[in-house]
């Protein structure tokens, strides 16, 4: 009989679990009762092209991923990776994950996919990004891409929310641009910022599709109207807003391209619903 017990022999020790694919939590911050933004650890593999987004989530209850799709908000030379979130209260998964504190760990699918990418659009002279709601995160990542403005002359960052405090997470970023060591002097004057609320008071009021109708836009930035020859446009929202300012590009002649077969503008929903 073998007296010697090691401790190979003890009884098995429960696994702990582990996340698959876990990252960890650097930073968070609440912008309003339905907003946040938050920091994660980046996998040193993970290669991804400024505007892509990836499959997040925390593990379910039922011990299976709850992943939803998520654009990378940070650029792709960012150390870490940053995302800006709605919290849904009874979503399944932002009803828990707006709770995440630095040090927890997420879950991230390290493979990035999506059409508001550089690739998927003809060379031109001016770029719109057209964001509604949380549809300015991949316009947070691509705004900070240095091959944004290797590529244009001008980038013009449209923002409609219905109330002031959603524009801030997009006001500060576009901001802190101008100072930025890393791409400061790359964006120079070429970004434009035009902000609209709907239904709180502020300094420009509408939704982008009746400014865009009504020349609005054109006159408060000084350019002149949609033209395919230099135009081109990436647009995330709901998918009334990107219906309409669908309608409205192929009106002035620009067409829907993608990463396959790249044209004059390129569209992806912000959420589903
Ligand atoms: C390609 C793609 C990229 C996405 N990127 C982001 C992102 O960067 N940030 C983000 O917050 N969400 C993003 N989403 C939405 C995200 O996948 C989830 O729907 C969201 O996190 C809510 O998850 P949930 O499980 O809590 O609720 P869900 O069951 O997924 O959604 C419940 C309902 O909440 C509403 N809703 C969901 N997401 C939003 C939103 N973002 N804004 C307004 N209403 C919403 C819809 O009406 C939806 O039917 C993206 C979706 C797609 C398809
Ligand atoms: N934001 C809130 O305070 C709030 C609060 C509770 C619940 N919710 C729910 O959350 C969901 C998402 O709300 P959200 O505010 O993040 O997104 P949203 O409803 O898509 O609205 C975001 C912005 O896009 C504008 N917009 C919507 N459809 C448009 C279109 N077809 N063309 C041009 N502009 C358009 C809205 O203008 P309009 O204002 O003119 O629609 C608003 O300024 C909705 O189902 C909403 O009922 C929102």
């Amino acid at each position: 009989m073998n007296e010697h017990v090691t401790v190979n022999d003890a009884a098995p020790v429960k696994a702990v679990p582990t996340l698959p694919d876990a990252q960890t939590v650097t930073s968070v911050k609440h912008w309003t009762d339905r907003l946040f933004s938050f920091r994660v650890s980046r996998p040193q593999s993970l290669r991804f092209r400024s505007g892509e987004f990836v499959m997040i989530g925390l593990m379910g209850e039922n011990g299976r991923p709850l992943l939803r799709a998520y654009s990378i908000a940070s650029p792709s030379w960012d150390e870490e990776l940053e995302f800006y979130s709605i919290k849904v209260q009874d979503g399944p998964l932002t009803s828990r994950l707006q709770h995440i504190q630095p040090g927890d760990e997420i879950i991230l699918r390290p493979k990035p996919v999506g059409t508001l990418v550089h690739d998927a659009l003809l060379p031109g002279k001016r770029l719109y990004f057209f964001a509604t709601g949380t549809g300015i995160a991949p316009f947070a990542s691509l705004i900070r891409d240095p091959e944004t403005y290797e590529n244009y002359d001008e980038v013009i960052l449209t923002h409609t929310c219905r109330e002031v405090a959603e524009l801030e997470y997009g006001r500060q970023l576009v901001e802190s641009l101008r100072d930025d060591p890393l791409i400061g002097e790359l964006v120079g004057d070429k970004l434009k910022y035009y902000p609209t609320t709907t239904r709180e008071e502020s300094p420009k009021m509408g939704r982008i599709t009746e400014l865009l109708k009504s020349g609005q836009v054109f006159e408060d930035l000084g350019i002149p109207p949609l033209n395919p020859e230099t135009d081109r446009a990436m647009v995330c929202g709901s998918l009334g807003l990107n219906n309409d300012i669908k309608e409205i590009l192929e009106a002035a002649g620009l067409r829907e391209g993608a990463n396959s077969d790249p044209k004059e503008y390129v569209v992806e929903k912000a959420f589903v619903g």
